[in-house]
């Protein structure tokens, strides 16, 4: 068993250090296979997801190198195998960037059908329509996606939703495609943007990337390259609203607060002080805070990964809040767990009516995925008493050492993994 035991009331107080996007480093990881010469990344978070990612870099032939927790040199010339696969590999969803970094590179690639939370229909028939655009055969078969094509040359590309994962798919295919490509509405997501440099500092020609259209003129190859990752936006969006939730004075360091903007911007609606600096944001709550509306959208809209810490602490708040889900269909199954801990929320389709309670209280809950999982971590360190949360291999895929440095915040959370430490944790608290 491992489960997070958490004694919650304490507002939380200090500082905190943000660490490398998850879903920058996930795709970069994957494009660092496109060179055949030794590429190095930094600030690589040291999550669940990222390992797999780097552990199948290597079942498929490439060197991997660990220069330290967050550094990895990777050398691709050796790579022997354009299949990936594993039941590891299956969980994650960023697997599937391997199509289009392999298909680039190699003109073939075949890949496990990407898993990932649980959050809703989670299609690939923009990557497949993608794919196809630039000359590509697709098939599905037998739980494999694969890609072939004999000329791979640039396309034209419309996305009907501004998918992360197609653009970002796309993107890498076609830096190695013969010509140009374009791809319009395309996702504008910090990551996306992270992937576009990391590219274009390997020799692609990418333009555009954090606007609607991404022009990509295709090159023969790609070179060696020294990189570092952008920091985790929801990472520190996370740890913005734990501070929130706890009526806390958290500053959370080494972030870019201008990808934070729109958490920001909720968080002085409903009452907290947000002070920026270069690269750090201040969040401070010392009142019961108030109630807003919010909907998920595309980047720069409200991210559909802050969407349940935003409601966990929307029930704290005073008065009806109002948050719409309009990326996933399936991402508001946390809301079960959170009225057992006396949260008073309606779920109607894919809208949350919250009607703010005072406090929440402790209980035995599970982690139903990463960011939902996370945000109950949240309610529970707001409530009264000791909660249990399981399943926290969930919140693990995404969010390095999160208990310790809540920990550093002053949070009375400890990881368990024996009736016996959860016993002792009981006796700790008194
Ligand atoms: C990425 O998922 C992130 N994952 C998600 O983060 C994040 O929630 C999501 O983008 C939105 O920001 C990674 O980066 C690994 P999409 P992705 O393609 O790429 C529909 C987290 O917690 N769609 O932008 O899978 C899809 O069903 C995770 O870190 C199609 O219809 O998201 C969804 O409704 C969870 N056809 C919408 O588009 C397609 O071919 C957005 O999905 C592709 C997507």
């Amino acid at each position: 068993m491992e489960l997070y035991a958490i004694n919650g009331g304490n507002p939380l107080v200090g500082e905190v250090e943000i660490g490398g996007a998850k879903n920058a480093a996930l795709p970069i990881l994957a494009a660092a296979v496109m060179t055949d010469e030794t590429v190095l990344i930094e600030n690589i978070p040291d999550v669940r997801d990222t390992n797999i990612m780097l552990a199948a870099i290597e079942s498929i032939g490439a060197h991997v190198e660990r220069l330290d927790r967050h550094t990895v040199r990777i050398n691709a010339g050796g790579i022997n195998d354009l299949v990936v696969d594993g039941d590891a590999v299956k969980k994650i969803r960023a697997s599937y960037y391997f199509l289009g970094a392999l298909l680039g590179k190699y003109k073939k690639s075949t890949v496990v059908l990407p898993g990932g939370c649980d959050i809703g229909c989670r299609a690939i028939d923009l990557h497949i329509k993608g794919f196809k655009a630039l000359g590509a055969e697709v098939k599905i078969a037998h739980g494999m996606v694969s890609t072939q094509a004999q000329n791979l040359t640039g396309g034209h590309n419309y996305l009907d939703i501004a998918s992360v994962g197609a653009t970002i798919n796309i993107m890498m295919a076609a830096a190695l495609a013969e010509g140009r490509t374009t791809i319009e509405n395309a996702a504008k997501e910090p990551h996306v943007v992270d992937l576009a440099n990391f590219l274009n500092s390997m020799g692609a020609n990418i333009k555009g990337a954090g606007t609607d259209v991404i022009r990509v003129r295709g090159v023969e190859k790609l070179h060696k390259t020294e990189y570092t990752i952008i920091p985790d936006q929801i990472e520190a969006g996370t740890f913005m609203f734990a501070a929130a939730a706890t009526r806390g004075d958290v500053t959370v360091k080494n972030v870019i607060p201008k990808h934070l903007e729109s958490i920001s911007a909720k968080l002085l609606e409903i009452g907290c002080e947000v002070k920026e600096s270069d690269d750090a944001v201040r969040v401070v709550a010392t009142k019961r805070l108030g109630h807003t509306h919010v909907k998920t959208l595309p980047y720069p809209g409200f991210p559909t990964d802050m969407q349940p810490q935003i409601a966990v602490t929307l029930g704290l708040s005073q008065g009806t809040s109002i948050v719409t889900e309009s990326i996933f269909e399936n991402r508001l199954r946390y809301v079960d767990e959170l009225i057992r801990m006396g949260a008073n929320i309606k779920v109607e389709g894919n809208t949350a009516v919250i009607e703010g309670v005072e406090k929440y209280t402790g209980a035995s809950i599970n982690a139903p995925d990463l960011r939902a999982g996370a945000a109950l971590v949240i309610a529970a360190l707001s409530a009264e008493g000791m909660s249990v949360i399981d399943d926290i291999r969930y919140i693990e895929r995404g969010y390095e050492d999160f208990h310790l440095k809540l920990q550093g915040l002053g949070a009375q959370i400890d990881k368990v993994e024996t009736e016996r430490e959860l016993q002792k944790f009981r006796l700790k608290i008194g």
